[in-house]
Formats: C-alpha cells, sequence, structure tokens
C-alpha cells in the first residue's frame, strides 16, 4: 500500500482518455470523464497493444487479469497514467470517492485501503452538504471575481466572504429563493467595496451544547461553533464539545463563580457586546437549552437592549436528556401523562411551590437538585416515602451514574454512591416503568459509558 498519494484535481477537457473493458464499471468510468469534458475512447473489450498510445489518461477496467498486466507495461513504456480498477498495486491513480455540488466537488480517498469507507463517508457529508451548495459555491465565486476586478483589498476580500458563508443565503438557495440569496450576496459586496467600509456589526448566537455528549447537539449549534470567532462557554461545557470549535476560534471560559453571580453576569455581557461590535461572531455556549434554567433570556434581553443582533439555536436540555439516558421515558402511557421541570435551587429555601407542583404533576424532573435531602424530605412528606425516584449525574458522559431508590431513601442512596454534580433527580412511578422490566441494563449501561469514553 501507497500512503503517499498526493491529490490533485485535473483539467481533462479535450484530452484523451482511454477506457477498457466491456463492464459497467467501464461504463460508469468513461460517463464520468465525459462529464469532466475528456474526450474518451471507450474500447468495450480488454487491452490490445497501442491501445494507450497518445493516452494522457487510461483505466482499465476490464475484468481480465493477463490483460491488464499487458497494459500496464505498455502504460509504462508510453508514460500513461493507469488506473486498473479494483487493482491498486498495479495503479499510478487511484479515484476518490466524490461529492459533487456544482463547481463544489470533495474527494474522499482512503489511499485503496478501504473503498466502502470512502463510500460511506461521501454519504454522510452529502447529507452535510445539500444540492444548495452548488449554487452557493457560484456566489462565492462571482463575488470573488468581481471584488478582485475592482481591486478590493485581502481583507476586506476575506471579510466579505466570511460574512456571506454565515449568513442566511445557503438557507435562502435551498428553500429556492436564489434571488433572495443573490441580492443579499450583492450587499455584502457592496459594503466590502466602499471606500472605507464601516466594521459591519457582528451577532451573538445563544447555543444549546446538549448535556455533554457531543453528538447531542445540534448541526446547527456544530455549524456555528466551527465558524466563531469568539465562544463564551459554561463551566459545565466539556473538552470534547469545545473542540468541535474552529482551529482560529477564541475560547472564553465565562463560568460564573459563586459568589461573584451578578458581577460576572454583567461581564459577560459586556464583553459579548464589545466582540459583537467588533465584527466578531459570538457563540454564547450553553450546557443544555440557553433557555431553561440557563439565564439566556437575561442575556438577550441586554444583548437586544445594546442593540446586537442575537438569535438562538435550541439545545437537547439535560431535563430530558439525563432521564432518557437512564432508560426513564418522562411521560408513559398509563402511568404518566404530565411532567413539570423544576429547579431545586430555590433563593431562601422557598420549596412551596415544589410541593404544590408535587401534587398535580405525575412526574417531576428537578434540575439543580443541590440540598437533596431538603427536597427530598419535602416531596417524601407530600407524595409519601415510597415514590420512586432516581438521580441521574453526568448523563451522557462517561461518567454517567444512576441512583434509583424510593424518594424518602434517595438522599442517602446518592450520599453511599457519592454522586457527583451536574445531577438530576427525577420523582414519579415512571422511573421503574422500564427497569422493572430490565430496561436499561447493566450491560447496556456498560457498553454506552465505553463507547463514550472510546469517543473521547
Ligand atoms: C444551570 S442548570 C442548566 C440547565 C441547562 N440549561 C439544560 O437545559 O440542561 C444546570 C443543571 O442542569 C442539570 N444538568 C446539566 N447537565 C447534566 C448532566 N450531564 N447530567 C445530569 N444533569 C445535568 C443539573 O441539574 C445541573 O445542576
Amino acid at each position: 500500500m501507497n500512503a503517499a498519494y498526493y491529490p490533485v484535481v485535473l483539467d481533462l477537457h479535450e484530452r484523451r482518455c482511454v477506457v477498457l473493458g466491456d463492464t459497467a464499471l467501464a461504463d460508469e468510468k468513461s460517463g464520468g470523464l465525459r462529464t469532466a469534458g475528456a474526450t474518451v475512447v471507450h474500447l468495450h473489450r480488454s487491452f490490445q497493444p497501442g491501445d494507450l498510445t497518445g493516452a494522457y489518461l487510461a483505466i482499465d477496467a476490464s475484468d481480465d487479469p493477463e490483460a491488464q498486466r499487458a497494459a500496464r507495461a505498455e502504460a509504462d513504456r508510453e508514460r500513461v497514467l493507469l488506473n486498473v480498477a479494483d487493482v491498486t498495486h498495479q495503479c499510478d491513480w487511484i479515484a476518490p470517492a466524490l461529492v459533487k455540488r456544482g463547481p463544489l466537488q470533495i474527494a474522499v480517498s482512503t489511499s485503496g485501503e478501504s473503498p466502502f469507507l470512502a463510500r460511506a463517508l461521501r454519504e454522510r457529508i452529502e447529507m452535510l452538504l445539500g444540492e444548495e451548495w452548488g449554487p452557493f459555491t457560484q456566489l462565492m465565486g462571482s463575488m470573488r471575481r468581481r471584488l478582485r476586478r475592482a481591486g478590493v483589498s485581502g481583507d476586506s476580500q476575506l471579510r466579505a466572504y466570511r460574512r456571506l458563508l454565515r449568513s442566511r443565503a445557503t438557507s435562502m438557495l435551498r428553500d429556492g429563493s436564489d434571488a433572495d440569496a443573490a441580492a443579499l450576496a450583492l450587499a455584502i459586496e457592496q459594503g466590502a467595496r466602499t471606500v472605507e467600509p464601516a466594521v459591519p456589526m457582528g451577532e451573538v448566537v445563544l447555543a444549546g451544547a446538549g448535556p455533554g455528549d457531543p453528538d447531542l447537539l445540534t448541526m446547527g449549534a456544530r455549524a456555528i461553533l466551527a465558524d466563531a470567532d469568539v465562544v463564551f462557554h459554561d463551566a459545565l461545557v466539556g473538552p470534547g464539545v469545545l473542540r468541535l470549535c474552529g482551529p482560529r476560534t477564541r475560547l472564553v471560559d465565562a463560568g460564573k463563580r459563586s459568589g461573584r453571580r451578578s458581577k460576572r453576569q454583567e461581564d459577560i455581557n459586556a464583553a459579548m457586546i464589545a466582540a459583537a461590535r467588533s465584527g466578531d461572531l459570538v457563540v454564547r455556549l450553553k450546557g443544555g437549552d440557553p433557555f431553561l434554567f440557563g439565564r439566556g433570556g437575561e442575556e438577550m434581553e441586554a444583548l437586544r437592549r445594546a442593540g446586537v443582533p442575537v438569535r438562538v439555536i435550541p439545545g437537547v436540555s439535560a431535563a430530558l436528556a439525563a432521564p432518557a439516558a437512564a432508560g426513564i421515558p418522562v411521560t408513559h402511557r398509563g402511568v404518566a401523562a404530565s411532567v413539570a421541570f423544576v429547579t431545586g435551587h430555590r433563593v431562601g429555601g422557598d420549596l412551596n411551590s415544589l410541593e404544590a407542583l408535587a401534587q398535580s404533576v405525575d412526574t417531576l424532573v428537578i434540575l439543580m437538585p443541590a440540598d437533596l435531602e431538603a427536597i427530598a424530605g419535602r416531596l417524601s412528606a407530600v407524595l409519601g416515602p415510597d415514590r420512586p425516584s432516581a438521580i441521574i449525574s453526568q448523563a451522557t458522559t462517561a461518567d454517567q451514574l444512576v441512583v434509583r431508590a424510593p424518594i424518602g431513601s434517595i438522599a442517602a442512596a446518592a450520599r453511599a454512591a457519592r454522586v457527583a454534580p451536574p445531577s438530576t433527580l427525577v420523582v414519579g412511578d415512571v422511573v421503574n416503568v422500564l427497569s422493572d422490566i430490565g430496561g436499561v441494563s447493566a450491560a447496556d449501561r456498560q457498553m454506552f459509558a465505553e463507547a463514550v469514553a472510546a469517543r473521547g
């Protein structure tokens, strides 16, 4: 195996390319070469001496090993670059799996190690980059040609490309609004052409980081992290998620430390506003969903008051993910038809509304159950000590721990199991609805933990 293939994109326009063989693969190859503008000579038979004379490129897809060896020898003599289909050691070049979106082509090669893997990855990329990326690449190309012709500086060009890439142009093209996308591109281009372009206002995106497992980020959150200039992240956001940030993204740990809460929040808001005003794409990355016990609403208010454009990318909340990862459905036909999400963190220790809620819904999901003893005591008094409950800590990470016990003894059980934050408490009959019949087995949990650990 030659691991040192050098990838190139060949201009085959009007080049003589020879395809050998009377196979479906040979037909496919000659079709591909013709699409690339090559002058294709497709000989529907095995190699015969002289076939490769004057060829620029050749493919033997004949399935005839003896003839292929002869073709190989002639290619060496005639200095023709030959590909013998599926016989890597006889190839001067190998064809990558290709994602084609108009002028945009993404080639995937495993250096011949696994055509299956190349195809599988191509299919994944195809799902990520829809057909709209063809016209989008053309928009980018026209903008580049015009800005270069107009002598616009490299820096201004770069800023314009970045703005177009981050704009809604791709979604407009996906929805068929080609004219809107073109108008948007033109507006961005005109901004770059002005003699002293004003620094365009940036934007803040409040994005949900999910409960821990990087696979639980939405595609929108992943894309914005890759593009961001600066990411202000919560302390709870782990390294696996932060690795999804682009190589030039500046990371700011905006984790609030106890005792400095309100001051820190003002500082974070001020820093985000300043970054957006300097033209940055700012991502405020919050654990779970930004609008569930995440102060996302307050930050949005502050940003709007400052005139900074702000939008939200919802996230998978721990309120749903923690029970789900423990095999607890928060509703279940015949068992629970209502669920409430509450915080166990009550300033001044007021848990009265929690009691009232516990009596009116079937399932309670309690985030931030810091004083578990007090919460469980109050709920025991209202619901009886036997109501099933579970505490799930570090859900969806390799350290996930699930402790199930009646609410009357959950605090002691959690202590004994050394449950560490962050953790979520679930109270209701749903807790045992699946575990009673096997549910998520210890083996399943072990497999899940190993899979997460292997992903790093
Ligand atoms: C400040 S709240 C933020 C909630 C977040 N906005 C969300 O939607 O998940 C933090 C609480 O979320 C819960 N939490 C966050 N991540 C968790 C995880 N991986 N496992 C269990 N609970 C988690 C804990 O109750 C933690 O105290």
